[in-house]
């Protein structure tokens, strides 16, 4: 409701602006207790943690961890943060996030701007929240993608400790090549160099934490199969199905249709879930899948979980919907 009223002065804003403004009144809401929104429980297992409802927030909105307990206010059962990277980095030149309100859309070419892994950690340990942490990792945009694996490694070992789960982002179609990850032996050693270092993590902390791989929904069939035989393989704890998309498929005629960058919001919607799909046909239940990609109702929600998602998160549509979004999707799923 309150956000139905705000949301046209926002969108009267520069996106970026809107969602630094967003943010900081939600942090202020939350400060003053007046950010709490109820939502039933409707517990789920998952990568061997038990979330209190199917419905997190997608990685990219809290970049650097900085507004986790406003953010977890908010109902969700659990909280993605990152991606974040081994140095700080500014992203790309603005403009850089643009809207397209006629498709319920969003483009955009961050560029992994964000702070830096320790200064996220040192987010991480100031927040109250004690609910399920995502961190997704990536690699900075000057290291060589041949070198990749090296960054992983410095955010995988920095934020152990400090993550229910973490995500490795192979999927960004903002930093150059970052997707030639997702094959060949590149993703073979990068999963292997991973899988082998949680397992010492393991050891050393006595504490096991899942290690999810999150990819594009720009897939072909052979592909989707390489990645999930791999995946099989060395044994990762779960997939994020989707980022965002290359391509413009209803969006092509609207205002910033055509801006350079991933698309997310309603329009990936049917492409993401058959990716899903496609997904969680040959996994066959072996890897657990996390559906993400268009949810702007209650109903998109609950066609991820048939495509065989057991957790959902979102992004886009809070922009276009708003807050109550989160309420939708968990009394729409059936868990
Ligand atoms: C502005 C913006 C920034 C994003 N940044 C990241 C990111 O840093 N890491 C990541 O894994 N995904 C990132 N994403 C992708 C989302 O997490 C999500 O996978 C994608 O937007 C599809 O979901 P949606 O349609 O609900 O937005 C970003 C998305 C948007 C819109």
């Amino acid at each position: 409701m309150l956000y139905s009223l705000a949301r046209p002065l926002l969108f009267t804003l520069a996106p970026e602006r809107a969602h630094e403004l967003t943010l900081s009144m939600l942090d202020k809401a939350h400060k003053f207790g007046l950010m709490h929104q109820k939502v039933a429980h409707k517990p789920v297992t998952c990568m061997g943690i038990e979330f209190p409802n199917p419905v997190g927030l997608a990685a990219g909105l809290d970049k650097n961890g900085a507004h986790i307990d406003a953010l977890a206010a908010l109902g969700f059962g659990f909280i993605e943060i990152g991606t974040i990277t081994p140095r700080p980095q500014a992203g790309n030149p603005l403009p850089r996030l643009f809207r397209i309100p006629e498709a319920k859309a969003i483009i955009n070419r961050m560029g992994f701007n964000n702070d830096g892994v320790d200064k996220l950690i040192e987010n991480v340990k100031a927040s109250k929240f004690r609910g399920v942490l995502g961190i997704n990792i990536g690699k900075n945009a000057d290291t060589p993608v041949e070198d990749a694996v090296s960054d992983y490694l410095i955010c995988l070992e920095k934020v152990y400790n400090y993550a229910s789960y973490i995500t490795v982002n192979i999927s960004s179609p903002n930093t150059k090549n970052l997707r030639s990850l997702q094959s060949g032996d590149a993703l073979t050693e990068l999963l292997q160099t991973l899988k082998d270092r949680q397992l010492e993590l393991a050891e050393q902390y006595n504490h096991y934490v899942p290690l999810a791989l999150k990819v594009a929904p720009d897939l072909e069939s052979e592909d989707i199969r390489f990645i999930s035989m791999q995946l099989i393989k060395f044994k990762i704890d779960g997939l994020i199905v989707t980022n965002t998309t290359l391509g413009r498929e209803g969006v092509e005629n609207f205002h910033n249709g055509n801006e350079a960058g991933g698309l997310s919001g309603a329009p990936v919607f049917e492409k993401s879930t058959k990716c899903l799909s496609q997904f969680a046909e040959i996994l066959a239940g072996k890897i657990p899948l996390i559906g993400v990609g268009g949810i702007v109702s209650g109903e998109q929600a609950v066609a991820k979980q048939q495509a065989g998602a057991s957790l959902v998160q979102v992004y886009s549509g809070l922009i276009y919907t708003g807050p109550t979004l989160v309420k939708d999707c968990i009394d729409a799923m059936t868990v």
